[in-house]
């Protein structure tokens, strides 16, 4: 989304310093690529009810490209998962060094926060976006994700622990854009209950093929470092790539019927992303 992209060009933290790489690398990993995956469901969600407010909603939106982007370089850190490279680009720790990564993921998760406290929007809804981002990302949600992830490395959990993993590490942070999007709409908070159900399945989902993909692809093809997951509790390892697939499948079947039930405007709003992101283990 080109509007998206501006904005986010537009309104990356500026930093006024003598350090010789800080704002450089702040900047870096935003502007490596990336899906954009999560503001693209908030805005969608927006536009499906409230037009007027997408250009408000991109604060927000960008709040969580940048909390995304910070648990990406601290997922890659040597002590974490020790990835060289990542949407294409090598990873901060690579080419700066451990503590200057370690801190640029800090100013964007603390950044995240700014953008939402300073967007032209209510302070009832600023109030609740707030809440939202920090309990699905925070020490209840990603966080605590990833610290399942790599205490369990080399230790094999159950079908039933990994789901919980993936919830936490993943799918929070998906359904809360969806929930995101409907709280800047002022959407029913039954529709919000739903989009957030919704999200759940589809962020599972997500990191299922994120899985898959870990297997058949090549690093170029993923842009970070594949055949990564062997010490992990990933639905690969588990299952097997073919159960994985069929396991994908079934769920993205499952999702696409819950999607069905929506309102036709939602539908409407959230389809190129459904045909894009459903079925991406099978391509
Ligand atoms: C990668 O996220 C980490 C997961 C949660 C699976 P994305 O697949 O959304 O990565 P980008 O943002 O497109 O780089
Ligand atoms: C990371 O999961 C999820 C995050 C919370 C960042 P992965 O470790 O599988 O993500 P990739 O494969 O490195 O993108
Ligand atoms: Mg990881
Ligand atoms: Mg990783
Ligand atoms: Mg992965």
């Amino acid at each position: 989304m080109q509007e998206f992209e501006d904005f986010l060009i537009n309104n990356l933290p500026k930093i006024d310093t003598f350090h010789p790489t800080y704002q450089k690398a702040l900047h870096e990993m935003l502007t490596a690529g990336g899906k954009r995956f999560r503001p693209k469901l908030l805005l969608s969600i927006v536009k499906a009810y409230e037009p007027l407010l997408v250009k408000s909603a991109m604060y927000p939106a960008l709040a969580l490209e940048l909390f995304h982007t910070y648990s990406l370089i601290h997922d890659d850190l040597p002590a974490m998962d020790n990835a060289s490279f990542r949407r294409g680009h090598p990873t901060l720790h690579t080419t700066y060094d451990e503590a200057l990564a370690i801190l640029i993921g800090d100013g964007l998760n603390t950044h995240a926060f700014e953008l939402i406290a300073s967007a032209p929007l209510r302070d009832d809804v600023k109030t609740k976006l707030t809440l939202i981002l920090s309990r699905n990302g925070g020490s209840g949600g990603m966080v605590l994700g990833q610290a399942i992830d790599l205490y369990f490395e080399n230790k094999p959990l159950s079908l039933q622990e990994i789901i919980e993993l993936h919830t936490n590490k993943t799918a929070k942070l998906i359904a809360a854009s969806l929930q995101m999007g409907a709280v800047i709409a002022d959407a029913k908070s039954i529709t919000e209950e739903k989009l957030y159900d919704f999200g759940i399945k589809l962020g599972i989902l997500f990191q299922v093929q994120d899985d898959i993909l870990d297997a058949v692809q090549t690093d170029t093809q993923a842009g970070k470092p594949t055949n990564n997951d062997s010490n992990k509790n990933s639905f690969v390892t588990l299952l097997g790539t073919k159960e994985a697939i069929e396991y994908a499948d079934n769920l993205a079947i499952e999702i696409q019927k819950q999607f069905g039930e929506f309102e036709p405007n939602i539908q409407n709003a959230l389809k190129p992303l459904m045909d894009k992101y459903l079925n991406r283990h099978k391509q």
